[in-house]
């Protein structure tokens, strides 16, 4: 199906994502259909430009040795690129200091540093934790576990119908002064962006610390953490154009310096003795054992690549791309689209659900057509039950997608419902 608009070839601001293509090699693969590939499912995670590739390789083959310890060049080097990546991601998210920056695996493990560290130190039986309904389980189930260790109460802010965080719920959950709120910046079922300032805002005039899951955001816009003045942030390095097993919890320093240890062992100590051990500083307190060497490396990379386009003009393509999609399926029957309408309040991202087909079954007729989404319930099923749905297909953009992708999308979306519904 032709889209009712002609398409550009570029987008309004100038940035052709199709060109980009040629700098990520995964588009040199064939697709088991033969077919060129359209990459649509960068939330889950992104694909990786050759300069990152390259920075990884190098690493290993030119600045490796283990960080922190070794007297000698390599090492030295190795440490020097290690703490560089580490200033790099700081200035990236608009951290005070580097020193506010903890290398994690994921913000899996950003958001469970934070539960067992913090958590466990103020948290207590009947204490309430706040979450919402819109999160990813990485942000429910560490919070779960707490409780329940704890005694603690967790309560989960309702969404709306639009999928919006209910801000009336919130206050009213709020004033039943909770210890901690935590919630995403973008829901990656959704793709629903939260109004972060406003929520902290009335989370701290509670007297709640509030913890934001940036995962969604990070990758896709420019953000300044110390602005949106928020407590603790989890991001993760693989949906940014960067390596896996890497990615980052951000912290207010005094938090961190207050924290105890999360992980024991090496690197993370200052002296050890058979009776006991005295913590290293931050964030090095809270890394323990050999740190991702040549991850971090490549992470420098992939933030040189994001800066090198601009993080307005990545926020700014992926808005036209959404516009465009949210414009052309919602045109299409038989197409339910979740979330807020307005582009301001919604990432690139679009879920769907087509009538009386389930995801999965669109999800594979689209990859016979080369196009890479997901189907499911996105980790977030408390989002599902909410809206009464066992699962969507969501189709995420990012900096490689252009116009072309939207048309292959609906394309594909008329293709599946005329094989269900002939
Ligand atoms: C909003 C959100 N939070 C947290 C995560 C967890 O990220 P990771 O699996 O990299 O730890 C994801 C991953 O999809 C996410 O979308």
């Amino acid at each position: 199906m032709a889209l009712q608009h002609a398409i550009p070839t570029t987008t309004r601001e100038g940035f052709d994502g199709a060109a980009l293509r040629a700098d990520f090699p995964t588009f040199d693969e064939p697709t088991a259909g033969g077919k060129p590939l359209a990459y649509l499912d960068s939330a889950a995670s992104s694909l990786k430009p050759r300069r990152m590739i390259e920075a990884l390789s190098d690493a290993y083959a030119h600045h490796y040795a283990n960080v922190h310890r070794g007297i000698y060049g390599l090492s030295e080097d190795a440490t020097q690129r290690y703490e560089h990546a580490r200033r790099r991601l700081a200035r990236f998210i608009g951290a005070r200091s580097e020193r506010e920056i903890v290398f994690v695996r994921n913000a899996t493990e950003a958001i469970n540093l934070v539960a067992f560290s913090w958590g466990r130190a103020n948290i207590g039986a009947g204490d309430l934790i706040l979450s919402t309904e819109m999160e990813h389980h990485a942000n429910i189930v560490p919070w779960q576990q707490l409780a329940a260790e704890k005694g603690a109460r967790l309560e989960y802010v309702a969404i709306t119908d639009e999928g919006r965080i209910d801000l009336d719920d919130l206050r009213r959950r709020l004033a039943k002064g909770p210890r901690l709120l935590v919630f995403t910046h973008v829901s990656n079922a959704l793709g629903t962006i939260t109004p972060v300032a406003e929520i902290t805002r009335l989370a701290h005039e509670a007297g709640a610390l509030v913890l934001l899951d940036v995962a969604q955001s990070v990758p896709h816009m420019p953000l300044d953490l110390a602005a949106l003045d928020v407590d603790f942030a989890a991001l993760s390095g693989h949906k940014m154009l960067g390596p896996s097993s890497i990615g980052a919890l951000w912290a207010r320093r005094e938090l961190l310096d207050a924290m105890p240890p999360f992980m024991t062992g090496g690197s993370m100590i200052s002296r050890v003795t058979l009776e006991g051990a005295e913590w290293n500083e931050v964030p090095w307190k809270f890394e323990a054992g050999t740190p991702p060497i040549a991850e971090a490396q490549g992470l420098t990379a992939a933030i040189d690549y994001l800066e090198g386009l601009g993080m307005d003009a990545v926020r700014a393509h992926e808005r036209f791309l959404f516009e465009l999609a949210w414009s052309a399926l919602g045109g299409m029957p038989g197409v339910r689209l979740l979330g807020p309408a307005d582009p301001d309040e919604h990432a690139g991202v679009v879920s769907f659900v087509l009538d009386r087909i389930h995801p999965h079954d669109v999800a594979t007729i689209f990859d016979s057509e080369g196009l890479a989404v997901r189907a499911g319930h996105h980790c977030a099923q408390p989002v599902m039950l909410r809206y009464d749905i066992p699962a969507t297909t969501r189709a995420s953009f990012y900096v490689y997608n252009a116009p072309d992708d939207i048309e292959r999308l609906t394309d594909a979306i008329a293709a599946t419902q005329r094989l269900f519904h002939a």
